[in-house]
């Protein structure tokens, strides 16, 4: 045989085989024990601030934080054993949620009340091991894993460890390290987490603005117990949606009127304007499937009745997935449920008419999905961009018994982190679906008698 077809061919092997293990990724699966990896327990002896601030985060809670406990195992786990074409979509849950479970091919983990070092989520040796990514787009878990006693960060500092060694890596001081867990392909190739290519869309990639710049903040500290002060000394916050302080004025809201003055029976138009003054990333991010931002207007007059305002449709493609209704959603998830008749739940049950700032996940038969991995598509993209003002229009007819005096409009906008029908339907804890107040504005006019 020439040579040619030979490289042809292996070519084009390599190239099926790494297209395979870029979406659903198979190597290193069972390739390490739990026993390859320290315990977090070791690593505060030395780094006691950075545990701490760990711990308090999601990321030491990512296996065993409840709603996700609760969507592993009634959703995906259960949608694996019953549906053959998701037969492997739980082990990919685990790739990121808890890598040394995966990386030691214990799928699914017991369950996180027995204790299990499953438990141990993302921990400091699984960033702190990895030492590169596979391809050049960073997704779906395709760290390059390592164990022993060579710990990668981006500092070689002025302190050497006497517990371990260490090795510079440029990777871990860039969005790119974060995309490896924060941007995500479904089984069937739709982008269902892509905060890192959101942010590198983005006014703040351009800036040289990391993901560690606003969610791993600098201080002047020391960051081992017998290491010297950094005046950038990286701290390990992780904080995001579950911090409300971090969700406290991520947009900022003013609300104006077209006319000062009108009657009863008038019109009157009422302008808000929403800037994303926070986030890197759109807003909402991630778990965009579970969020919901919803911005709501009322008008109280004189005499304290209180009018709801509906927003102005604009007229776009996919916009009746922007504006709450009584429609129900989420049938798929009685596949898994094993509740072939299911009817599903409220979309979102937010007062009919507010605008809805979000980005909707169907599933194979087009509908409204929560169940990210089973997304075939996604539609219209109506959230808010880093540094975006975003404007919406709500149009009063006044009625004509409307008191005379003054007229008060306020926008509020809300936040959920889960749509509250899904969390009381899987009886998740209430705190994920309490309402957040993202931020507020009013304004005046006068009504003539
Ligand atoms: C300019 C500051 C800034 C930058 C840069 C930034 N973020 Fe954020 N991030 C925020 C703020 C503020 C929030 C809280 C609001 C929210 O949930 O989106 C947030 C929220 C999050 C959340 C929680 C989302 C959710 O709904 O659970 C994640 C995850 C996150 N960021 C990851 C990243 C990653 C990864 C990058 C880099 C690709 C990044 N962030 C860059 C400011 C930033
Ligand atoms: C016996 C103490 C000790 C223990 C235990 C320890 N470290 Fe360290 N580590 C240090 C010291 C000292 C430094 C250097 C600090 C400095 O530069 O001032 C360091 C630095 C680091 C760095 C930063 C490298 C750099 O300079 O950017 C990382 C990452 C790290 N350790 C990870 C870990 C992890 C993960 C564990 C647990 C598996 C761990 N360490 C356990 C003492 C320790
Ligand atoms: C989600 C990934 C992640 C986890 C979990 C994590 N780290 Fe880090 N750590 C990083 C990154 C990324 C950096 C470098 C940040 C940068 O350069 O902007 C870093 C930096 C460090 C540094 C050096 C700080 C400096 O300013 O040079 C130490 C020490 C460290 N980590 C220890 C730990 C310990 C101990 C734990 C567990 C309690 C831990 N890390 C958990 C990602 C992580
Ligand atoms: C090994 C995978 C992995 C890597 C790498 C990783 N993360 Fe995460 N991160 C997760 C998982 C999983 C969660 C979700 C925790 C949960 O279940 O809510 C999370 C949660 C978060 C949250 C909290 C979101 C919330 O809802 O409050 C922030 C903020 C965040 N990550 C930022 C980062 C940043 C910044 C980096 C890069 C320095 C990074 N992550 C790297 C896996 C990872
Ligand atoms: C590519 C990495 C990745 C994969 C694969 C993945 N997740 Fe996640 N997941 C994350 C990150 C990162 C977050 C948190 C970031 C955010 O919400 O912005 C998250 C958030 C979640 C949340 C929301 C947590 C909360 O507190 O609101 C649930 C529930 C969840 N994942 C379950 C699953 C299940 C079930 C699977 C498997 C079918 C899965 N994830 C697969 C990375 C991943």
């Amino acid at each position: 045989m020439e040579l040619k077809p030979i490289l042809f061919f292996s070519a084009l092997l390599i190239l099926i085989t790494s297209f395979v293990a870029s979406e659903v990724r198979k190597d290193q699966f069972g390739e390490f024990k739990y026993d390859d990896f320290d315990k977090p327990g070791k690593c505060k002896t030395c780094h006691n601030a950075f545990y701490q601030q760990w711990k308090q985060s999601m990321m030491s809670k990512a296996y065993t934080h409840h709603w996700d406990e609760i969507e592993y195992f009634q959703l995906a786990v259960a949608h694996s054993e019953n549906d053959p074409e998701m037969a492997k979509v739980h082990e990919g849950c685990n790739g990121c949620h808890t890598p040394m479970a995966w990386l030691s091919g214990d799928v699914p983990p017991p369950k996180p009340e027995e204790g299990s070092r499953a438990n141990e989520s993302v921990s400091c040796e699984v960033c702190h091991l990895i030492k590169g990514i596979n391809g050049d787009t960073a997704f779906n878990f395709n760290y390059i894993m390592t164990s022993g006693d060579t710990k990668y960060s981006s500092r070689k500092g002025e302190t050497d460890s006497p517990e371990h060694k260490i090795v510079r890596s440029k990777l871990h001081s860039s969005a790119k390290f974060c995309g490896i867990c924060h941007n995500e392909k479904s089984t069937f190739g739709a982008w269902v987490k892509s905060t890192q290519l959101e942010w590198e869309e983005g006014p703040y990639s351009k800036e040289g603005v990391q993901c560690q710049d606003c969610h791993m903040t600098e201080a002047n500290s020391r960051t081992a117990r017998m290491g010297v002060k950094y005046p950038d000394a990286k701290l390990h916050l992780f904080h995001g949606a579950h911090d409300p302080g971090k969700l406290n004025g991520v947009i900022e809201l003013r609300v104006q009127p077209d006319v000062n003055e009108t009657v009863p029976g008038g019109v009157a138009v009422f302008t808000v304007a929403l800037f994303n003054q926070k986030t890197g990333h759109k807003f909402p991010t991630g778990s965009v499937e579970d969020r919901i931002v919803w911005l709501h207007v009322e008008a109280e007059d004189e005499k304290g009745n209180i009018y709801h305002l509906k927003v102005d449709k604009k007229e776009f493609e996919g916009e009746e997935y922007t504006i709450a209704s009584n429609e129900l959603a989420y049938q798929d998830m009685g596949v898994p449920l094993q509740k072939p008749d299911f009817k599903g739940v409220k979309r979102e049950d937010v007062p009919v008419g507010d605008r809805i700032f979000r980005m909707p996940y169907f599933d194979p038969q087009g509908r409204m999905t929560l169940m990210q991995w089973n997304t075939k598509s996604l539609g219209v993209d109506y959230r808010i961009g880093p540094r975006e003002t975003k404007l919406e229009t709500f149009t009063f007819n006044l009625p004509y018994e409307v008191a005379p005096g003054k007229l008060k409009v306020t926008a509020v906008l809300n936040y959920r982190l889960l749509v509250k029908p899904v969390g009381e339907f899987l009886n998740v804890p209430e705190e994920e679906y309490a309402i957040h107040e993202i931020n507020r504005h009013s304004t005046e006019i006068t009504v003539l008698p």
